[in-house]
């Protein structure tokens, strides 16, 4: 064993005195060549240690620079100071790891900006804003797992490689072990892929619905928590080429059992984190304050970060059809005075300055949207009475856009065939898929929740890029 150390949240939560402990961390802040301020990632609050003067060697004190990682043993007293309860006499100190402090890239006195974070993001998790989305992100992956196994759902692990495309748009990143150079070919040209490792054409997958449909039809529920991957190019706040996604699908299932879940799933994960991170939720409601500061009044929103989601707690989620939605848009001032830069009708596929029209000016509350058009929705979606609409569902939230996609599948073998047929997607590579509903086919449903959407509505950061701890967008794909 190490050591034994007590991590600084217990400690500082606690607030006994007259005991020893031993904490390990970063140094943050070193004041006059007496009280040290360590962190350790268990929570944004630092302990503070005092050395007494003249207790410890001169080239010692020197090195206690930020980020040097230490060891610190002595007695837990109440703190004179203000800003903590209580402090460490420290009895022995220990430098683990020095930290150049000319050298060292992340000068906390300055500010650095969240851009040139990212640029250096294997170290800004020792920020207070990085500390605080990573604790919560954390938070919301276990209640995510907590609230679907009370449910009784099985968690299920789909495949990252894959040989289909689930969602049919064709963005996806191939998997291929044949060289670049003398790629063996097919007498017509064509890359022979017998000769690849999988010995068919592979890519990482974009979705794991169509196994979590297999997986629902056996265990009646399932859900899986995995990264997907997206190959398209969109260089916005939103998007990232790998990430994670919550599938769940249930048997026995329609688009309103699908809505009702997603809603009650949205709100357990927000209260779990309201109840288990309340620290690290007030430090980012702050810092939210202090960038909206920056904004023209007309932009700011008008809730601060906490407020937001006990609204969310509270209220209902708006639920709309899609043609009730662009009835909505055809009507608003913001399309009457030609404030939308893209067309409006109905038949399209909304873009992000529709979807934010709707939730910030409009209903000013998440909405689900109900019912597209069948022509701009996923081969596998549920077709409706009316023969041009699928139920499908998407859920709008404030700040973001889409944060979940999902409709009831086509169970019915005839349709999914012909709707099959129609979009181009291969129905003898997806012989499987058609399986379920061939044997035992059941009215089902799911959704897919984007992590990294959720974990920044519920931050209130506004890049995805730093709620992901090393994006992967176009061009970039460091560490
Ligand atoms: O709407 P999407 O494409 O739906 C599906 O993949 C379905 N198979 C889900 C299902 O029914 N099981 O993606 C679902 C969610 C989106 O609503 C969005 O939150 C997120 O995944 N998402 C992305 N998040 C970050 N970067 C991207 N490039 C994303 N693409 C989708
Ligand atoms: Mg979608």
């Amino acid at each position: 064993m190490f050591n034994k150390r007590i991590k600084v949240k217990q400690l500082l939560a606690s607030e006994q005195t007259g005991h020893e402990v031993t904490v390990m961390g970063w140094v943050r802040t070193f004041r006059n060549n007496q009280f040290l301020a360590v962190n350790d990632g268990s929570t944004n609050n630092n302990i503070q240690i005092v050395l007494e003067l003249g207790q410890f060697d001169d080239a010692l004190l020197k090195r206690l620079t930020t980020s040097a990682s230490v060891k610190v043993t002595g007695e837990v007293v109440p703190s004179m100071g203000k800003g903590q309860k209580i402090e460490i006499k420290a009895k022995t100190l220990e430098i683990l790891g020095d930290s150049d402090a000319e050298k060292y890239p992340l000068q906390l006195k300055n500010r650095p900006s969240l851009e040139y974070l990212r640029e250096i993001a294997h170290m800004r998790f020792r920020t207070n804003t990085f500390g605080a989305v990573f604790r919560v992100r954390h938070s919301l992956a276990f209640a995510i797992h907590k609230f679907f196994n009370e449910k009784g759902f099985v968690y299920l692990h789909t495949p990252i490689i894959t040989a289909s495309d689930a969602e049919g748009a064709g963005e996806m990143f191939r998997v291929t072990s044949l060289p670049f150079d003398g790629t063996p070919r097919n007498e017509d040209g064509s890359v022979n892929f017998k000769e690849d490792f999988f010995g068919k054409s592979t890519n990482l997958t974009v979705s794991g619905q169509l196994e979590g449909e297999l997986g629902a039809t056996a265990f009646g529920e399932i859900y899986t928590f995995g990264p997907t991957f997206r190959a398209e190019n969109s260089n916005t706040a939103r998007h990232l080429a790998e990430f994670w996604m919550i599938e769940p699908e249930m048997a026995f299932s329609d688009l309103e059992d699908n809505m009702n879940l997603a809603e009650e799933f949205i709100k357990y994960i927000i209260q779990h984190a309201m109840d288990n991170n309340r620290e690290d939720l007030e430090f980012l409601a702050q810092r939210l304050a202090e960038e909206e500061k920056q904004k023209p009044q007309a932009e700011r929103s008008e809730m601060g970060l906490i407020e937001k989601l006990e609204f969310v707690l509270n209220n209902n989620f708006e639920r709309i059809t899609y043609t009730e939605a662009i009835d909505i848009l055809l009507q608003s001032p913001a399309y009457k005075k030609k404030k939308f830069q893209y067309e409006v009708k109905w038949g399209i596929d909304m873009q992000s300055e529709h979807e934010r029209y709707l939730v910030e000016k409009h209903f000013k509350k998440p909405v689900i949207v109900t019912n597209y058009p069948k022509d701009i929705k996923a081969f596998y979606m549920r077709l409706n009475e009316d023969g041009k609409t699928v139920a499908a569902m998407d859920i709008l939230a404030p700040g973001i856009g889409e944060i979940v996609g999902g409709s009831q599948r086509e169970e019915r073998l005839e349709n999914l065939e012909a709707r099959m047929k129609e979009m181009h997607v291969p129905a003898d590579e997806l012989w499987w898929y058609l399986d379920t509903r061939r044997f035992g086919t059941v009215p089902h449903a799911g959704f897919g929740l984007g992590f990294e959407r959720m974990v920044l509505f519920v931050t209130g950061m506004t890049n995805i890029r730093d709620v992901i701890a090393f994006p992967r967008t176009p061009k970039t794909a460091e560490f």
